[in-house]
């Protein structure tokens, strides 16, 4: 299993903070948002890594990670030239991840779910993908599941009546089809690859499986407020040694 970390795009909603940086460098706590989720894939075991992020900001991010010796992990790094989507930044992962299978991590997502039994259990499955969902309060600014039963029925991108609470979190695993599924998908409305297209493409094949997300679990990229409820919660976890 590879791993790949999206710290790419714009980040309009938290400007001004991100107007000459890069959303993934802003502290969360006592680090950079961005160490949550190299954290996070090397709990889960997953050590070879390539970090997409935009050509502004790369300098910081090899400045900061360099290596990945810190984390106990390898790190590579690939440019994203334009904020195309989140399909669009992996489908730049494929040279990296070759014939093997994919970890799939959103930059700016903390959680405290201990990724490692999940990964076990992918490695272990036929074919298809995973995503991992939570319930939300307001799951309009999310990609909301719908479920029947054991089934993902569909997943909507930020949809104005949801028809559930449970939304996918920056947490996905996808099989080596995922390359030619990739190219099979089209600009949304807003001109993005969306990676909610390219889960629906497993939706309707049947092969996609939802895991349920337990514990925290924050996006601290949607606004100020959520970057700020984000520093508060995470300086408890931090000091109970919970993240
Ligand atoms: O956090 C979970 C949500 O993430 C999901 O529920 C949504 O279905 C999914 O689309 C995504 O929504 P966001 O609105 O949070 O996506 P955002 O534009 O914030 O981008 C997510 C991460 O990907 C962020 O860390 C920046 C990075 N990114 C984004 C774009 C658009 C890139 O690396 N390249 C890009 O082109």
């Amino acid at each position: 299993m590879r791993g790949v970390v999206l710290a790419g795009g714009k980040a309009t909603r938290l400007r001004p903070l991100t107007k000459v940086t890069n959303k993934h460098l802003l502290p969360i706590y006592d680090r950079p948002l961005i160490y949550y989720p190299l954290q996070a894939m090397a709990r889960a075991g997953v050590q070879d890594v390539l970090l997409i992020t935009n050509p502004e900001h790369a300098g910081h991010f090899i400045q900061l990670l360099g290596s990945g010796r810190e984390f106990g992990l390898k790190l590579a790094y690939e440019l994203q030239e334009e904020a195309g989507g989140l399909a669009q930044a992996v489908s730049l992962a494929e040279s990296f991840v070759g014939s093997e299978r994919m970890l799939v991590l959103l930059g700016d997502n903390i959680f405290t779910h201990d990724l490692r039994p999940a990964v076990e259990r992918f490695s272990s499955q036929a074919s298809g993908a995973v995503i991992f969902g939570v319930e939300m309060e307001h799951p309009e600014q999310y990609g909301v599941i719908e479920m029947d039963g054991e089934r993902v029925v569909g997943i909507e991108e930020k949809p104005t009546a949801p028809k559930s609470k449970l939304i996918q979190t920056g947490i996905y695993m996808y099989d080596t089809a995922v390359w030619s599924q990739l190219r099979g998908i089209s600009p949304s409305a807003r001109g993005e690859l969306e990676i909610t297209d390219l889960n629906n493409i497993y939706v309707d094949a049947g092969t996609m499986r939802c895991e349920t997300l337990e514990g925290y679990w924050i996006d601290a990229g949607t606004s100020h407020d959520e970057l700020l409820a984000a520093n508060v919660a995470v300086a408890e976890l931090r000091r109970a040694g919970r993240i």
